[in-house]
């Protein structure tokens, strides 16, 4: 499946469920200081997080363009490193602004993956905040989890902020098994390549303030964010997001006209 009909399949799944399709927004971020680049796809939907704008709609799906090349979330040493880490990528995304909370974006998140797309079931592991036992259990009880897969891990991994200030929350991510060739057993707690996370769910709940302080959001709200690149790859059946037709119709057009094919 080319990235093309991923794009579409994500936007019209959510769309079917009541989700206001919104365009990506710019790179530079409008009106935030905090930030140089636009590094999350819910960034042109923060001041909505916290209540300081009104939208006619409470939940949004986009696609977003995003550069992590500064800041808390910068993944530039690592670009050419691993399979999956770009300066650029689109980040597929779905919102709720105090509409549903973590039940609904659980569902969604696993049909989506499991149905639409296809993805065997067997390949996929579940991280949860290590406190978060309110999102273990609603993972558990989803039919098709095998619960021995989903794994609690720390702060670092499993608590999303945008920054140093604004919105932010416990999370649980996805993760797609590449197969033993790419590492050994035991889940994303292993900090393997052989597990890359997919699919990161936010269930944001707080507004970070300057000294730290978390100050509740006005309603619980949902962030999520799909690497294309990374489903990319897992659809077309290859470890390395370079070798997804995103980047090899490019880098055979340049290879064509460097003459060097
Ligand atoms: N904002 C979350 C992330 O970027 C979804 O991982």
């Amino acid at each position: 499946m080319k990235a093309n009909e991923i794009r579409r399949r994500f936007l019209q799944y959510f769309q079917g469920d009541g989700h206001e399709a919104v365009s990506s927004g710019s790179l530079i971020p409008a009106n935030d200081p905090t930030l140089f680049f636009t590094n999350a796809g819910m960034v042109p939907f923060k001041d909505v997080f916290t209540g300081r704008e009104k939208r006619d709609y409470s939940r949004a799906v986009s696609v977003q363009k995003c550069l992590r090349v500064s800041g808390k979330h910068n993944d530039l040493e690592n670009v050419g490193h691993t399979a999956r880490h770009h300066t650029l990528f689109e980040m597929l995304g779905n919102f709720s602004f105090g509409d549903y909370f973590k039940e609904h974006a659980i569902h969604m998140a696993w049909r989506f993956l499991t149905e639409d797309l296809g993805i065997d079931k067997d390949r996929l592991w579940v991280t949860v905040f290590e406190d978060d036992d309110e999102a273990h259990a609603l993972w558990a009880k989803v039919p098709g989890v095998d619960p021995s897969k989903i794994q609690r891990l720390g702060e670092k991994d499993n608590f999303w902020s945008m920054g140093d200030t604004g919105p932010c929350g416990p999370c649980s991510e996805i993760f797609f098994d590449h197969g033993p060739e790419h590492g050994e057993e035991g889940g994303p707690a292993t900090e393997s390549d052989r597990y890359v996370e997919i699919w990161n769910l936010v269930f944001m709940q707080f507004d970070r303030s300057a000294d730290g302080t978390k100050n509740p959001l006005p309603r619980p709200s949902i962030d999520t964010g799909m690497g294309l690149e990374r489903v990319a790859a897992v659809m077309q059946g290859v470890y390395n997001n370079y070798d997804t037709d995103i980047f090899q119709e490019l880098m055979g057009k340049a290879a064509q006209i460097a003459g060097v094919t």
